[in-house]
This record gives structure tokens, C-alpha cells and sequence, in this order.
């Protein structure tokens, strides 16, 4: 073969596999032309090649550069095409208005915070607010001022952790009952909510560290029928229109001291396991708050009475939405939590 022929063909090719390219829209037809010209068997730079053998030795540097030239720059245009053809498969995947939005998932709250937040709701209502204290107590405030005696049988049930310069963890809300009553003067409608800590095994019952609910109310004329009016309210509130009782107990820092319990909404009261056959579930404890106390705050307790409750919303949580451990509340697993919270699920359409 002739070099200007050689040439020529050279163009043809090199124009031809250009526009074949270029025209390609997809990956099969993109495909197709790759063979058609880069193909190692047939395609026509292939054939391009072989026809070196046939020019003059003299022509063969000149033939053999145009040769390469129309094959990189093939194969220059097919990788430019290709990743063109790529992307827009990608984006037409990408721009599918057609999908379902994937949704966020906003989480959800924790049983205990739902129960917490719903009793403040209530007490609110009532003219009650919100106040809180230090987790890490001195044992003036959490023993002394609330009139437990030095090595009372009560102070069994408060075994805590005790820190290593003074104080300990607090083994309720009890004691901010004295710093609200030292800070502010009556008429006092306060509800404490808080973290304390005891030392109990971490069982399917008991947590050595777990959340209660504390309420105070004190001014002049305050009686035990304030104290049942406002709680037997707060039950059918809360528990719907359960009955109430309340049952003689003792706190040392109230006198006298109730357990009130609300009737099983569970079996009505006939017995069944969640209120172990009783027919009623304890949701707190409370009491004419002792005078002493009232004293120990700088309080005249012949001038003020007052009650006071406390109650655990973990219990509550555990009886209200039929959870058989206590130790799940503490798991934060999210999908236990937000099937109680009513939510959706994480991590939208699947
Ligand atoms: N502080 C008590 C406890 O943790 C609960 C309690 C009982 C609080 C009676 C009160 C009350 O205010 O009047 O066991």
C-alpha cells in the first residue's frame, strides 16, 4: 500500500470511529462502536495495523506515526464518552422524582421523660412549678433536715454512694423539699423531678440510679384533704377514672405518711398479674410534711403545714405501657423507644 493511501485510509477511520463514538447514547451502542473500531479482533484500527506491513520501509515511520495517532485519539474520545454515558445513567437513577422520600427520623422520646413530662403537665395545671436540686447531696439535706435519726431502720432503704471529700448521691428528691422551703417563702406549690441514687442491684425491678417525682406544698391551713383532694385528682388525671386508696405507712419526714394506690386499669381491680392479684398498683408515697422539718428549713410550724409526695415515673412508665424489665428503660434501644413514643421508623422507606 501506497503512504498517501495509507494515509487517507487512516482519516477515514479516524473520522468515521469519531462520529460512531460520539454518537453513541448508551453503554450497548457505546459498546458496539468500541468493537467496530478498537476491537483486538476486527475492529478497523486492528486493521489499520496490519496494513503497516504493507507500506514501503521507507514510508513505514511516517505511516506507523499517523497509525498511532488515530488510535489515541479513539481511545482518548471512547473514555470521554463512556464516563459521559456513566453519568447520565447515574443522574437519570438520581433525578427519579418518582421515589418516595426517604424521611428523617426526628427520635423519640424515653418512656420515663413521656410520664415525667405529663405529670408536670398536670401539676402545672394545679399552680405548681418546677424546681430542682443537686444530685450530689450533703447528708444534712438528704438524712438530717428530714428528720431521719442517726441509725434509723429507714436509712437501710437509702444505702448510697457516698463521695470522697463530703456529701453523697442523693437517695431522692426529698431533700430539695428543705432548699425550696429555705429559698422561697410560702405559699409553695413546687413539683421536683430529678435523678437519684441508691444502692440496689440492677435487677428486673430495682436500678441503682433511677428518676423520681417530688411534690411540695406548704402554706398556712394546709390539711390532709388538700393533700387527698389534689392527688386523687391527679390519679383520675393520669390514670384515667381509676378508683384511689391510701393505705397507713411511715416516712420520717411525714406525719402522717400514706401510700396511695390506683385501682388495676389493667383488670379493673379483680386481680390479675401486672397488680399480682391485689386489684390495686402503689404509685406513691405521701404525707403531712413532719414539723420538724418544717423547723429545719427555718419554717414556724405552729404558723405552716404542708404535704408532700414522691413517686418513681419509672414504675409508672412500667405498669402505664405493660413492660415486663426495668432494665430495657435503660438500654435506649431506638426501637423500643419509639415504638412507645407512637413514632416511625429510623431510617424512613425501606
Ligand atoms: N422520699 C421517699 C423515698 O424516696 C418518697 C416519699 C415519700 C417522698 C413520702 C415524699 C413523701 O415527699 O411525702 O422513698
Amino acid at each position: 500500500m501506497e503512504l498517501h493511501e495509507y494515509l487517507r485510509t487512516a482519516d477515514e477511520i479516524e473520522r468515521d470511529g469519531a462520529a460512531a463514538l460520539a454518537a453513541a447514547a448508551d453503554a450497548d451502542a457505546l459498546e458496539a462502536a468500541r468493537i467496530a473500531f478498537l476491537g483486538d479482533r476486527s475492529g478497523r484500527i486492528k486493521a489499520l495495523q496490519e496494513s503497516l506491513k504493507s507500506i514501503p520501509k521507507e514510508s513505514k515511520p511516517a505511516a506507523g506515526k499517523r497509525f498511532n495517532e488515530a488510535r489515541t485519539r479513539l481511545e482518548a474520545l471512547l473514555a470521554e464518552r463512556k464516563s459521559a454515558v456513566d453519568r447520565a445513567a447515574g443522574a437519570g437513577a438520581a433525578e427519579d422524582l418518582t421515589l418516595p422520600a426517604r424521611r428523617q427520623w426526628e427520635g423519640a422520646k424515653h418512656p420515663v421523660t413521656l410520664v415525667i413530662e405529663e405529670i408536670e403537665g398536670i401539676f402545672r395545671e394545679l399552680g405548681f412549678t418546677i424546681a430542682v436540686g443537686p444530685e450530689a447531696e450533703t447528708e444534712w439535706y438528704n438524712f438530717g433536715a428530714l428528720n431521719f435519726p442517726p441509725n434509723h431502720p429507714a436509712l437501710d432503704a437509702h444505702d448510697t454512694m457516698y463521695l470522697e471529700r463530703e456529701g453523697l448521691l442523693r437517695t431522692h428528691t426529698s431533700p430539695v423539699q428543705v432548699r425550696t422551703l429555705q429559698r422561697f417563702a410560702p405559699p409553695i406549690r413546687v413539683l421536683i423531678p430529678g435523678k437519684v441514687y441508691r444502692r440496689d442491684p440492677f435487677d428486673a425491678s430495682h436500678a441503682p440510679a433511677f428518676e423520681q417525682i417530688e411534690g411540695l406544698c406548704v402554706d398556712e391551713g394546709i390539711s390532709f384533704v388538700d393533700l387527698k383532694a389534689t392527688l386523687n385528682l391527679f390519679a383520675k388525671r393520669f390514670f384515667g377514672a381509676s378508683r384511689t386508696r391510701f393505705r397507713p405507712s411511715f416516712f420520717p419526714f411525714t406525719e402522717p405518711s400514706a401510700e396511695m394506690d390506683v385501682q388495676c386499669g389493667i383488670c379493673g381491680g379483680a386481680g390479675c398479674a401486672a397488680c399480682k392479684g391485689t386489684g390495686w398498683i402503689e404509685i406513691l408515697g405521701s404525707g403531712m410534711v413532719h414539723p420538724s422539718v418544717l423547723e429545719a428549713a427555718g419554717l414556724d410550724s405552729e404558723r405552716y403545714t404542708g404535704w408532700a409526695f414522691g413517686m418513681g415515673p419509672a414504675r409508672i412508665a412500667i405498669s402505664r405501657y405493660k413492660i415486663p424489665d426495668i432494665r430495657i428503660l435503660y438500654d435506649s434501644d431506638a426501637r423500643f423507644l419509639e415504638q412507645i413514643a407512637g413514632a416511625g421508623h429510623p431510617g424512613g422507606a425501606r
